[in-house]
């Protein structure tokens, strides 16, 4: 079966770095803005071989824009001294959007196939 996943949301908080984590098992410290990418990886989740699709979109509408600034969090659990959202916040949105919640890391590898096969398993339940 194959999953085709897109990834949007700012620029700067870290989607193509857990996709590479994801893919490829490594940290890109560096921070280079993507224009578009696609990544494909072929997984076992609840004992099925899927083949996933991802789309890695640009979070930058403009280069030189402040505001993202402010979002660069969301992914970046490592962080904790500058955490700007609470986990008991996250989780009550998550609960209020009826979606799942998890705090990841790309740069310690936390949660990251963890959120990547928890979206297969969501296709798979719709
Ligand atoms: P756009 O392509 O512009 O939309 O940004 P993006 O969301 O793909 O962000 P990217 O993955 O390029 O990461 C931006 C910066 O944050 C880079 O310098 C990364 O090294 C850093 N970063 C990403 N994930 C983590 C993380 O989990 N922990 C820490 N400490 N830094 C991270
Ligand atoms: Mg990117």
């Amino acid at each position: 079966m194959v999953y085709i996943f897109i990834l949007v949301g700012p620029g700067g908080v870290g989607k193509s770095c857990l996709t590479i984590q994801f893919i490829a098992q490594r940290f890109v410290d560096e921070y280079d803005p993507t224009l578009e990418d696609s990544y494909r990886k072929q997984t076992t989740v609840d004992n099925e071989e899927c083949l996933l699709d991802i789309y890695d979109t640009a979070g930058q509408e403009d280069f030189s824009a402040v505001r993202d600034q402010y979002m660069r969090t969301g992914n970046k659990c490592d962080l904790q001294d500058f955490r700007e959202v609470s986990t008991a916040d996250g989780e009550e949105l998550a609960r209020k959007l009826n979606c799942k919640f998890l705090e990841t890391s790309a740069k310690e590898r936390i949660n990251v196939s963890e959120a990547f096969h928890e979206l297969v398993k969501e296709v798979k339940k719709a």
